[in-house]
């Protein structure tokens, strides 16, 4: 067993035991990836305020999420193909979710179907849908989240359409993969991964297939996205969407004030400040460099949480610190799972979790609700080099 010591080495392990095509799926960002890198880029040019002599004993990295306890403020984002980084993966990423405390949240493209998970753990996850025009499918995936006990919707409105990502282009990314000469030759090296792969027999977009009337390639998430995702979308329809769950809802992909200002007068009951990992518009800001105006503009309306480029403790203390009240996770907790499977998710939570402990400890705050501006130092204007 490796020694980890930070997600860095989980990333390592995923890449060398996961087929490249969904390890590259995991590790891309659309066009030129300019976002996806500064993503990671921004959060490093915020420095963290060292303080002394303050009492760090009793500290917590508890906190809640949408009212929910949390045991850090992390959730896991909806990934698509989650059980293609390693078989079965979506359950083995709720069951580790569960058993630390945080939620989880699955997305429409996963592999692993809502009744698959549900079976699989004891308490609510969140289910994570796109805006599709199809609303025969909307209803019917919302009433199986809804029998499956998922407690929050997840909308991702900045998704109408898909951000070209080469890599996929090149691999000829499919789930399952197709039995190419170049995929063959690459499976040869990745055998853990294909003996897993064999003994399940959730291969196939779970919450899909067989679901739908029709998709050109319902193995494509390409196909599927050209075909069935609303480009009319406005905020009507996300109305519309949100009380077909009737539920709690996140809207994920907000970044600007005005559409903040116009998701919380639209009810959401939190907001993900997100660019979707850098994989939609190539060019858009980073979430962190968003984050501030946006939670001056709603925090006090609705709960505002950011996902893309986290990959440490060190990245939630500053989020936290600029006002968000959680954030999401995904590639963090992928490369943790296509490394070591639920032990991988497990030990990702782990790491970030005492990061944050111990950079808490090291700025002199013991709980989450202490964090606030003062523990950062960020370079003068970065928040307003762009306008
Ligand atoms: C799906 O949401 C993706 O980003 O691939």
């Amino acid at each position: 067993m490796p020694v980890i010591t930070s997600i860095a080495d989980l990333k390592r392990l995923h890449k060398r035991r996961t087929p490249k095509m969904f390890y590259d799926y995991a590790e891309s960002g659309s066009y030129t990836e300019q976002t996806f890198r500064e993503n990671t880029e921004d959060f490093a040019q915020i420095r963290l305020n060292q303080r002394i002599a303050r009492d760090m004993t009793g500290r917590s990295t508890k906190s809640t999420m949408l009212g929910q306890d949390v045991a850090m403020p992390v959730a896991l984002a909806p990934v698509g193909m989650t059980g293609m980084q390693r078989a079965d993966g979506e359950i083995k990423a709720a069951r580790a979710a569960e058993k630390f405390g945080v939620p989880y949240t699955l997305s429409t493209m996963s592999i692993c179907s809502i009744e698959d998970v549900a079976e699989n753990v004891s308490q609510p996850f969140w289910f994570q849908i796109y805006t599709l025009t199809d609303d025969d499918y909307n209803k019917r995936v919302l009433d199986r989240a809804r029998a499956a006990g998922c407690s929050a919707l997840v909308i991702t409105v900045d998704l109408q359409l898909l951000g070209q990502r080469h890599k996929d282009l090149k691999n000829g990314l499919t789930a399952p993969p197709k039995f190419t000469p170049a995929v063959l030759a690459d499976l040869a090296t990745k055998w853990r991964w294909g003996i897993e792969m064999l003994q399940t027999k959730r291969r196939f977009f779970g919450n899909i297939v067989g679901h739908v009337e029709s998709a050109a390639d319902p193995a494509s998430l390409a196909s599927w996205t050209a075909e069935k995702f609303d480009q009319s979308l406005n905020w009507d329809r996300i109305k519309q969407l949100m009380d077909m769950w009737g539920g709690k809802v996140i809207l994920k992909g907000i970044l600007s004030e005005e559409d903040a200002e116009m998701a919380a007068a639209t009810g959401a009951d939190a907001i993900v400040v997100s660019n979707h990992g850098g994989r939609q518009l190539d060019g858009a800001l980073s979430s962190i460099r968003m984050l501030p105006k946006i939670v001056n503009a709603v925090g006090d309306k609705t709960e505002v949480w950011l996902d893309s480029g986290i990959r440490s403790g060190q990245d939630v203390l500053k989020a936290l610190a600029l006002g968000a009240k959680g954030v999401m996770i995904g590639r963090a907790y992928v490369y943790g799972l296509g490394a070591m499977g639920e032990p991988g998710v497990t030990k990702a939570l782990e790491v970030i979790q005492k990061e944050l402990d111990t950079s808490m400890a090291l700025c002199g705050k013991r709980r989450i609700e202490d964090l606030g501006r003062d523990d950062l130092l960020i370079p003068n204007g970065f928040f307003d080099t762009y306008s």
